[in-house]
């Protein structure tokens, strides 16, 4: 039976009390909306993208190349997000319009203002039926297979070692949890593995998703379908390593009471869940705190991306669903999904990293150890933008250019983006650099989690 609306504003106004009594915060005002900040936890963020690193996860929104010229928009964009999705860019008709003629030049542009903000990268998307070119639209068989692989080992390699993660493949389930027809579907059944096996190939450095809409019920048939493909993925070794729940509660959908249980199901498999382009009708706040708590409730959804900044952004504009009003200005919704945040427990990768014991840890800055190959090479940091929570380095490199650059940065600074490098880092604070081909000058963006000594790095040649 539907809990009657007075049940409802009795059960919250006794969840706000209960809290603030556990908090043992002494005067508030009697609002749901009070932050509660619990005992010894460091002050309250006051950006989306602040409020979700405190727990080791991202905030990211979907960003439009098309959109970069208007001041209004970046700087929101600047200052709330620290992962950026690009709503268009990087679809099959943007990167290959012309069979095996690929364009990169808008998907550039958001990758470039991207991390020159100090954001990281998410990839959408390399196989759909959706936003396909028209020479692509056409093909079927062993051509379109053939055609799919190309374009996914292309586009890869074209952004190798820049992307946090990659929807390798976007939207392939029926509602009923069976594979939906499309051209790709019908090269084979095997063309989803295909394509993720091509992806692992292509970069290993990047993490590989499946994304998809409606599969944030768990008792839904779709949600049940992709749920069966991930663990058989996982049992057979074809590499995937995350989840996409599109989670558009647009268009007619709404958060299910069961949505924690379908992010903690798949994370259970042993990937990382991330809410991909969230959007709400009308930003309704009890929705979009709802479904921000069940990310923060399971440790490995490591974050949640917006599908937009502003109402008029959006895609769907006329359910005004993001949380910035066409002028700009914070909603509601903002400030409830701050909240949650701001109150949110250890994420994916908060469990403290036993810091790194090896003697050259200590030594500071550009070592240059001599190597078989006789080589020597020295890397020097300098400065770089820097803001509230998180700032960039420089990283110059001179003599050899066949260099490894390892840097280790001091805990609670952890690792969040690099550019013009190939870079893995095996933990938050120890990354491993190699040249990438785009020179010996790049940079890294560190967040601070409070702490800003630079971090100790170590070059050596081959
Ligand atoms: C949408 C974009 O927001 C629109 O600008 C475009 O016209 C159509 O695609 N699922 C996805 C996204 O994976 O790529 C879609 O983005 C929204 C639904």
């Amino acid at each position: 039976m539907a809990e009657s609306s007075s049940d409802l504003r009795r059960r919250r106004w006794w969840r706000s009390t209960t809290t603030r009594v556990l908090a043992g915060v002494a005067t508030v005002a009697a609002t749901a909306t009070v932050l509660v900040t619990a005992p010894g936890a460091d002050a309250a963020a006051s950006t989306l993208g602040a409020a979700a690193a405190q727990s080791g996860r991202y905030f990211g929104t979907a960003i439009a190349a098309g959109r970069l010229s208007n001041s209004a928009y970046t700087t929101i964009a600047a200052r709330e997000f620290n992962m950026v999705t690009p709503e268009n860019e990087m679809k099959p008709d943007a990167t290959e319009p012309n069979q095996n003629q690929f364009n990169f030049s808008a998907g550039d542009q958001v990758y470039n203002w991207a991390v020159s903000h100090g954001s990281k990268v998410r990839g959408h998307t390399l196989a759909w039926h959706g936003q396909q070119p028209g020479w692509m639209q056409n093909m079927g068989g062993s051509a379109l297979r053939s055609a799919m692989i190309n374009h996914i080992q292309k586009v890869m390699a074209h952004y190798q070692g820049k992307l946090a993660y990659w929807d390798v493949v976007n939207e392939a389930f029926n509602e009923d949890g069976s594979r939906r027809q499309s051209n790709l579907q019908g090269t084979g059944n095997d063309w989803i593995e295909v394509a993720f096996k091509t992806a692992r190939a292509a970069d290993p450095s990047t993490k590989l998703c499946y994304n998809d809409y409606n599969i944030d019920n768990w008792s839904y048939g779709k949600t049940q379908g992709v749920y069966r493909m991930v663990q058989d993925f996982k049992s057979r070794g074809v590499p995937i390593d995350c989840v996409g729940l599109q989670a558009h509660f647009t268009g007619g959908s709404s958060v299910p009471g069961n949505f924690q249980q379908t992010i903690s199901s798949f994370a259970a498999l042993g990937v990382d869940v991330a809410l991909t382009e969230v959007d709400v009708t009308n930003s309704n706040t009890s929705q979009y705190s709802a479904l921000t708590q069940a990310c923060v409730n399971v440790a490995r959804c490591v974050g949640i991306t917006v599908w937009g900044v502003r109402d008029s952004d959006s895609w769907r504009s006329n359910e005004s669903p993001l949380l910035f009003d066409g002028n700009g200005n914070k909603k509601a919704a903002y400030n409830s999904v701050l909240n949650v945040l701001n109150s949110a427990g250890p994420g994916p990768t908060t469990t403290p990293t036993t810091p790194t014991t090896t003697p050259t840890d200590t030594t500071t800055p550009t070592t240059t150890p001599t190597t078989p190959g006789g080589g020597s090479c020295t890397a020097t940091l300098s400065a770089g933008q820097s803001w509230g929570d998180r700032y960039n380095l420089n990283v110059s490199v001179s003599g050899s250019s066949s260099w490894t650059v390892t840097m280790n940065v001091p805990s609670p600074e952890r690792i969040s983006t690099t550019w013009n490098v190939n870079a893995t880092w095996p933990s938050s604070q120890v990354l491993i650099a190699t040249p990438n081909g785009s020179g010996n000058n790049w940079g890294v963006t560190i967040m601070t989690n409070g702490n800003r000594t630079w971090p100790s790095v170590s070059c050596s040649a081959s």
